[in-house]
């Protein structure tokens, strides 16, 4: 829409059917999905110009200092979610479900699921594939819209035997490939792939009529997600091989507070400017 006085074009809102539109065999650009967790990291994200922000469960380990994911439960994603959703983005905002939110039966899916949608998202993420699917149903009947998410499954850690790329296999990859359909039919809007061989992928995204959206998978998917503090680089330790660091904010902000402490120190911090006054007459 353009704005009479200014001539300006705003961007439109992105929701779930522009979404489940996007294919690059169709000709679309990539989506692009980036995690967030807070007010200004929605905000950071939203004015770059992404797609979509997750509020994924990797909040646990990219902000709490948790080892896994399996320790956020619906109320700590909730918390997450309200942040991000205050931010009110131009980008969809998905609320990922957090681990035994969804595992017990379809009527507590559905229960913790609008928790979610009530603190701001505007759909939500699973992990699974053909076991998830009367979970996936039951979402739908409640007008929830679900993304779904396959291959390297983080909420599996154990179950997989620890992070390691799936579906290397003829028949890994057969059955991923029947996850995806299975999701796609009973109506995800889209599916991220997580650490699959790029070829794998690729079938994938060729053989679904929604979109892939990639991390760790390769080129070929019709999008790709990153985590915030991955691609900004504000964490410990070495990142995984599929991250792509566009910065070193962490080196940035540990600059920016030394140089404050050494004022501090120094007394050159507050300043007359920064500091206030009575009135003259006292
Ligand atoms: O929680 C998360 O950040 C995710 C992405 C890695 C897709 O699920």
């Amino acid at each position: 829409m353009t704005d009479p006085v200014t001539s300006t074009t705003a961007a439109k809102k992105v929701t779930v059917p522009m979404v489940r539109a996007r294919k690059r065999s169709r000709g679309d650009q990539p989506i692009v999905m980036l995690t967030a967790y807070d007010t200004p990291g929605a905000h950071i994200a939203d004015a770059a110009g992404v797609d979509v922000i997750l509020v994924g469960d990797s909040v646990a380990n990219a902000v709490l200092g948790h080892a896994d994911t399996l320790q956020v439960d619906v109320a700590a994603m909730a918390h997450h979610v309200g942040a991000v959703g205050r931010a009110s983005p131009r980008a969809l905002v998905v609320g990922d479900m957090p681990w035994l939110s969804y595992h017990v039966s379809a009527e507590d899916a559905v229960r913790n699921a609008a928790v979610l949608i009530r603190a701001g998202a505007e759909a939500v993420k699973l992990e699974g594939g053909r076991r998830r699917l009367a979970v996936v149903e039951a979402l739908m009947a409640a007008e929830i819209p679900v993304m779904g998410h396959l291959g390297l499954t983080p909420q599996s850690v154990h179950a997989m035997g620890g992070y390691r790329v799936q579906a290397k296999s003829t028949p890994a990859a057969e059955a991923l490939m029947n996850d995806a359909k299975a999701l796609a039919a009973a109506g995800c809007f889209a599916i991220v792939l997580e650490g699959v061989p790029d070829v794998v992928a690729g079938r994938v995204t060729d053989e679904v009529g929604i979109p892939t959206i990639g991390i760790g998978a390769g080129a070929a998917c019709d999008g790709q997600v990153l985590v915030f503090h991955d691609l900004l680089g504000l964490r410990q330790g070495a990142p995984a091989k599929f991250v792509r660091q566009y910065a070193d904010l962490t080196a940035v902000a540990v600059t920016a507070i030394a140089s404050w402490a050494a004022d501090v120190r120094g007394g050159s911090f507050p300043s007359e400017a920064e500091t206030y006054h009575l009135p003259p007459e006292h």
